[in-house]
């Protein structure tokens, strides 16, 4: 079936909150002819009026000449009745997050509309399958997810019900790619991709702070500086709101039939609990103050040492580009065991380890994964009980050689950056299983959506399948949780080495 051609599609937004504005202004700006209706008609206005005073600045700035705003404002028109919206295209509704009201706002439009008017929900958590289930023709209900804020965000979630057909998602897709988005294709289970992917951000950070194996604030030190992530997860919780994150987690762990890889923290209900919602509350993790500041952590800075140990290398190193050159190190034979040998500690990158259990007979140093070695600025580490203080001194002066300041946390397995960023790819390669989405449109979603700085499977590339695997399997022996288990399509995936289409693959081994 021929893809529906919507470049002149008439639209109706419906709800002028945060989410209706932004998504009218998209429809405007990109020539649509556009209705906006809302149950509150002085909402409307004054989001109107906002809308006005955004153009305004738009122009200002040089983003917009004054004719282009004004034509594209001539485009909109404010409803007052829900009848006037019988003849658009394309409804895109905005309103409240309640199934029940979605569902009856769609069963009102089908009267009102022709049977092929797209009904498009912005919903970020409910069923689209359920939402059109009580809507005559259901196949032409899907959602059409944006993020906030609409006009800047690039992602679009399209996400397809049980019933909508793949000619509307393609259809959708084309017409997201002409306002400038990137769309992605989903099926409609918990979380579409974004909401779901992103769970072990936040629950392997709260996780580490529930086995108190390092603070809140150099645990977004660590994962900015060695996963490149832009926010840590205490500062984006805060951000986001601790009771809005709490809420989709539960919301997701629920909708899985409490599936214990979506299991909420302990430590942000009490967050919750106590009123402390971060940014909008004045404190979360942080404390905000009028100028809504805050402290992040910095290490010290580093006095070069006199350094004397004797140092040995075995192994490639090959998940670790370029530390070898940065530690002015020469590469050592390839061998089944990457260590540095600092006197008589063995530094090794962690592969999940418990550096307590799984090593008890040497002096032991394990190292989180840093996303660019090149460029690192700090390490996190921690050690085993047969390490003394000189010994941490003395790993901490090799490290210092090279202007790299060590945070040491306890024994904690997979540390925190690599730990987070396996069970993210974990995460992705269960969604993959279960035919969510592609796997560009995951690397995508995760890119855009939440600004990553990489893709899962990028990472996966980066890092290399079996690695991943291994740290996994780790994870899961020490724990015995299910949370940990790796999933059947990342143990495919190293089997077989194929499951990348050819195309993408070339791509991603861009990346590698
Ligand atoms: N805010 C976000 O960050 C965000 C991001 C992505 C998706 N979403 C989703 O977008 C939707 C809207 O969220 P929001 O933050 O813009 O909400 P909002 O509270 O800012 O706005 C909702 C608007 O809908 C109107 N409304 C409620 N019931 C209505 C009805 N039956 N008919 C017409 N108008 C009605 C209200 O008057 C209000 O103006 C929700 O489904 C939400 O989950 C929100």
């Amino acid at each position: 079936m021929m893809n529906l051609d919507l470049s002149q599609a008439k639209i109706a937004v419906i709800g002028s909150g945060t989410m209706g504005i932004g998504i009218a202004q998209l429809a405007i700006v990109n020539g649509h002819s556009t209705i906006l209706y809302d149950l509150d008609r002085e909402k409307t206005q004054q989001a109107v009026d906002g809308l006005h005073q955004t153009f305004a600045k738009l122009t200002e700035k040089g983003k917009l000449t004054s004719e282009q705003a004004q034509q594209a404002l001539s485009r909109l028109t404010i409803a007052d009745q829900i009848e006037a919206l019988a003849s658009v295209d394309l409804v895109i509704e905005a309103v409240v997050e309640k199934l029940e009201v979605k569902q009856s706002l769609f069963k009102q439009l089908a009267t009102i509309c022709n049977d092929q008017t797209i009904l498009a929900s912005n919903t970020s958590s409910i069923s689209v399958t359920a939402i059109a289930s009580a809507v005559p023709h259901p196949e032409r209900v899907v959602g059409l997810h944006f993020f906030n804020p609409a006009p800047v965000m690039k992602l679009v979630e399209i996400v397809q019900g049980l019933k909508t057909t793949e000619v509307l998602c393609q259809s959708l897709r084309t017409l997201m790619l002409a306002w400038n988005k990137i769309p992605v294709l989903t099926k409609s289970t918990p979380g579409f991709i974004v909401n779901r992917i992103a769970r072990p951000f936040y629950a392997e950070a709260f996780r580490a702070l529930q086995e108190q194996v390092t603070t809140y604030d150099q645990l977004d030190y660590a994962l900015k500086q060695c996963g490149g992530f832009a926010m840590g997860p205490c500062e984006l919780t805060d951000l986001i709101g601790q009771d809005v994150n709490f809420s989709v987690t539960q919301s997701v762990y629920e909708a899985f039939f409490y599936e214990p890889r979506y299991r909420p923290s302990l430590i942000q209900k009490e967050l919750v609990d106590a009123g402390t919602w971060g940014r909008k509350s004045k404190q979360g993790f942080y404390r905000y103050d009028e100028k809504n500041q805050y402290v992040t952590f910095q290490p010290q800075l580093i006095t070069a040492p006199s350094f004397h140990a004797d140092v040995q290398v075995q192994g490639t190193w090959a998940q670790c580009p370029h530390l070898l050159e940065r530690l002015g190190l020469s590469r050592a034979l390839a061998s089944n065991e990457n260590i540095i040998q600092i006197d008589d500690v063995d530094l090794r990158l962690s592969q999940g380890e418990s550096v307590n259990i799984d090593y008890p007979n040497r002096k032991t140093v394990l190292m989180d994964w840093h996303h660019h070695f090149e460029q690192a600025q700090a390490v996190v580490l921690s050690h085993n009980h047969l390490c003394q203080a000189d010994d941490l001194a003395t790993v901490e002066d090799f490290f210092a050689q090279s202007q790299i300041k060590v945070l040491w946390i306890s024994d904690h397995p997979a540390l925190l950056t690599l730990r987070t960023i396996v069970l993210l790819i974990n995460e992705a390669c269960e969604a993959s299983l279960h035919g969510v989405a592609s796997m560009e449109d995951i690397d995508n979603a995760m890119k855009y959506g939440v600004n990553y700085p990489k893709g899962p499977y990028q990472w996966m590339m980066q890092l290399g399948a079996e690695y991943v695997l291994a740290t996994l399997n780790n994870l899961y022996a020490i724990y015995g949780e299910e949370k940990y288990r790796a999933s059947l399509y990342l143990k495919q995936y190293v089997a077989k080495q194929q499951c990348i289409r050819a195309d993408y693959s070339k791509d991603l081994k861009a990346f590698a």
